[in-house]
């Protein structure tokens, strides 16, 4: 809703530091993880890692889940000013979030994903937009999207795959962008030359890179960093990441060695080493280590 290139909200992913250092590099909007409706007006503590922070709040919005309308309100009523706007999480294919009628499941009950966006939109002041999917089991994008424009949504982004694919296959762009709203396309988006393809494909405003852009940060600026200012940028994460949740981001970070590493001489080496470590500064030293010989 405010530019073109967004960050696509991936649980355990875009957390703080990660989103961060993805606005550092031109991302020009993020989301949270994917936060509980129930969980939120149960007020779990824990929630509280998850909103965005004073120095973001304007460009993230916070995304949530859930199956019952008035408890999507009340949970949306109660985070509208900490976040940029609320996105409806109507996409997720895992099976735990399925089962409950949340996620992707929402897609086979179009009445009921109305049904949360009109009572969200009855109540909140903030925008909503609504992440789907193609649909359930196969297409059916085009109720879908007359669905959430009539209920009343500010934005839909699509991410080019059903429910039933899950991640298999390759996403397709050819998405029709009927205009009523703004539109973004997602979906093995990995340059910022996929982005304008996929733009130009599905006639959409902007994009939302997801798994392109862990350990790529610089995806969001068509960046090719040197290998010390790759050290630079994992050095600086590891530091974020560490203010955020102490020493769990030894073990949280490595999600993204796979990433920051790719294509790189011995990593498969160097990755097995990361996996066994369990102290922060020796995990940096290990990066200072793994870079330096790389330069030699
Ligand atoms: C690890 C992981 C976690 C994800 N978590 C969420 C989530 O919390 N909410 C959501 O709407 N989509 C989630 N997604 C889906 C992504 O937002 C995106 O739609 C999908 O990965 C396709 O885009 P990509 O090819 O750019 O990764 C997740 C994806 C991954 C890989």
């Amino acid at each position: 809703m405010i530019g073109k290139v967004g960050l696509a909200p991936m649980a355990g992913i875009t957390n703080y530091s990660f989103r961060t250092i993805c606005f550092t590099f031109g991302a020009e909007f993020a989301y949270t993880e994917m936060i509980s409706a129930e969980s939120v007006i149960r007020n779990v503590k824990v929630n509280e890692l998850y909103f965005p922070h004073d120095d973001e709040k304007e460009k993230v919005a916070i995304q949530i889940f859930g199956s019952d309308p008035f408890v999507m309100a009340q949970a949306a009523k109660m985070l509208e000013t900490k976040g940029a706007w609320i996105d409806i999480n109507a996409g997720c294919p895992v099976k735990k979030v399925i089962r409950k009628g949340a996620g992707s499941a929402l897609l086979k009950d179009l009445r009921k994903l109305k049904k949360i966006i009109e009572e969200i939109k009855k109540i909140v002041s903030c925008k909503v937009s609504v992440k789907v999917r193609l649909g359930f089991e196969k297409n059916e994008f085009d109720k879908i999207y007359d669905t959430v424009v009539e209920a009343g949504a500010d934005m839909i982004a699509v991410h080019g795959r059903t429910a039933k694919q899950m991640y298999l296959g390759k996403a397709t762009w050819n998405v029709r962008n009927k205009g009523y709203i703004p539109f973004y396309i997602n979906g093995d988006i990995n340059s910022l030359e996929d982005a304008k393809k996929a733009m130009e494909i599905s006639g959409a405003e902007g994009v939302l890179i997801g798994r392109g852009a862990i350990g790529n940060p610089w995806i969001f600026s068509n960046g090719n960093p040197s290998l010390a200012e790759k050290l630079n940028i994992i050095l600086n994460h590891l530091d974020f990441l560490y203010k955020e949740v102490g020493n769990r981001a030894v073990v949280e970070f490595r999600k993204f060695v796979t990433g920051y590493t790719k294509g790189l001489k011995n990593s498969r080496e160097f990755r097995a080493q990361v996996m066994k470590i369990e102290d922060f500064e020796e995990l940096k030293d290990l990066f200072r280590k793994y870079f330096l010989s790389l330069e030699n």
